[in-house]
């Protein structure tokens, strides 16, 4: 490596994957003697234009909406400018919109200057100093495989809480959605891999950890001992909890054709196992449910939901919902209003729209009209937002134990911690307790953050 460190920024966009890979892309540039540093922005000495204060700047992007990617092209254009004054900077993309472009952006973008795939982040420091010697622009994009790394060098956020995904593609093919064209198909860790490296991270004093997939549930690795058979999801969440120091586990996302009392079950009985769901639902309508290939009707989900609260009776539910699909009525949409009425979940993601290039649903017409989806979309979010409130006073009055997460963002003398809900909960106490479970009793709420007393 050169005589002075280069600094690298890396901006995500995105799921939590994309959280992940970004810290093992930070944590593996980190090792091969780069500096880390957050993004930021200087004016020029004219005052003119902005400039990055990184020599490199990376973008880890995402494709699952045209606005996820419109920002990422917005970025390329003040990049573009800066390249102009600097030309030394080098601009990089990873993550989906990577997979999905692949070397046509370097035509349309000629201020890119590499490109690495989801399968390939080791590459990223190799690639970053090819750039740096040649000039030119260079990519890594491998077609197959799995785009997962487990690495100790990895410069996690979290000191207590880690990523792990276990998982990645998706063998579902929902029309709207670009994943299975982005990450391909379904592609597990073996259960071992996992097993090993979680327990890593606990002896690294971690004690929360996220089990990450596009499809976590459907997950079926081959099993721990080399003979093994294989390990399904509920199988690897027991083995996981068996863990000395993993205190909690969460998993996200899920499919609904992959939650089954089987899985349920094990949540009843460990109670490691974080108790928030998100199931995602998309749609009330059953036309919409088959138009999007969601393999369920709107009572087999609610069937699904009913099941699961009965033998976890303090779960938590969250879903996500895409207003105006193709083809979506009046009728449609109040349909999802209900269903949003009728499952009264704890949160929802809710989001317009947007046509992906690629997908089944592409070949349909995209007929509901921007400020149509806009209504929808509002229409849903203030019936969630009065629905989730409610939903929180229950917890008015009540004991929970809250892992204590980060000082509050307002009021240095604050902790913010999720509850075993994963509920946002906000309580004082010293910084010694970061990391820690702490017993608290609800007294207030804040829109959807529960406000508490250390007990
Ligand atoms: N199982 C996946 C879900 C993929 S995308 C995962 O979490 O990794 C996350 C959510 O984005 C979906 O549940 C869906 O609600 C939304 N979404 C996907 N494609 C979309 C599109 N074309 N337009 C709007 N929202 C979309
Ligand atoms: Fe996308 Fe459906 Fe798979 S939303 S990630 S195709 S389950």
């Amino acid at each position: 490596m050169s005589e002075q460190k280069l600094k690298v920024s890396i901006k995500t966009f995105g799921c939590q994957m994309n959280m992940y890979d970004s810290e093992v892309a930070g944590g593996l540039l980190s090792a091969k003697g780069f500096e880390i540093i957050p993004e930021e922005w200087e004016r020029s000495g004219d005052g003119r234009k902005l400039l990055p204060a990184a020599d490199v700047v990376l973008m880890n992007t995402c494709s699952v909406r045209e606005h996820a990617e419109d920002r990422v092209y917005g970025r390329l254009g003040m990049l573009g400018k800066a390249k102009e004054t600097n030309p030394e900077l080098i601009v990089g993309l990873m993550g989906c919109m990577v997979e999905e472009h692949k070397e046509k952006l370097f035509r349309r973008f000629p201020q890119l200057d590499l490109m690495v795939g989801t399968r390939n982040i080791a590459d990223l420091p190799a690639l970053v100093e090819e750039v740096r010697r040649t000039r030119r622009q260079v990519s890594k994009i491998k077609q197959d495989g799995v785009s997962i790394e487990y690495t100790d060098q990895i410069q996690r956020q979290g000191h207590h809480h880690a990523w792990l995904p276990i998982m990645t593609g998706c063998n579902k093919v929902c029309t709207f959605c670009i994943v299975p064209i982005t990450r391909g198909s379904e592609v597990s860790m073996p259960a071992r891999e996992v097993y090993r490296e979680a327990g890593r991270l606990a002896g690294e004093g971690v004690k929360w950890i996220t089990l990450l997939g596009q499809n976590v549930n459907s997950y079926t690795g081959s099993g721990r001992d080399a003979d093994a058979k294989q390990t399904g999801f509920p199988e690897l969440l027991e083995m996981l909890c068996e863990i000395p120091g993993v205190e909690r586990i969460s998993f996200t996302t899920s499919h609904p054709h992959d939650a089954t009392p089987e899985l349920y079950r094990v949540i009843a009985r460990n109670p490691k196992l974080s108790r928030r769901f998100h199931l995602p639902l998309q749609s009330g309508s059953d036309r919409m449910l088959k138009r999007m290939k969601r393999l369920h009707t709107y009572a087999e989900y609610l069937e699904k939901i009913r099941a699961m609260r009965a033998m976890i009776p303090d779960v938590s539910v969250t879903t996500d919902i895409i207003a105006g699909f193709s083809g979506e009525t009046p009728e449609d949409h109040e349909a999802t209003m209900r269903a949003l009425e009728e499952i009264r979940y704890d949160g929802a993601y809710i989001y317009k729209y947007s046509v992906r290039p690629g997908t089944p649903a592409a070949k349909l017409e995209d007929d509901v009209p921007l400020e149509t989806k806009e209504t929808r979309n509002q229409e849903l979010l203030q019936l969630q937002k009065k629905i989730t409130e409610e939903s929180n006073r229950q917890w008015l009055g009540r004991e929970l134990e809250v892992f204590a997460e980060a000082p509050g963002a307002k009021d240095a003398a604050q902790l913010t911690g999720r509850s075993h809900q994963e509920k946002k909960v906000v309580f004082e106490g010293p910084r010694e307790l970061l990391g820690s479970f702490v017993k608290v009793r609800v007294v207030g709420l804040a829109h959807d953050t529960l406000i508490a007393e250390r007990l």
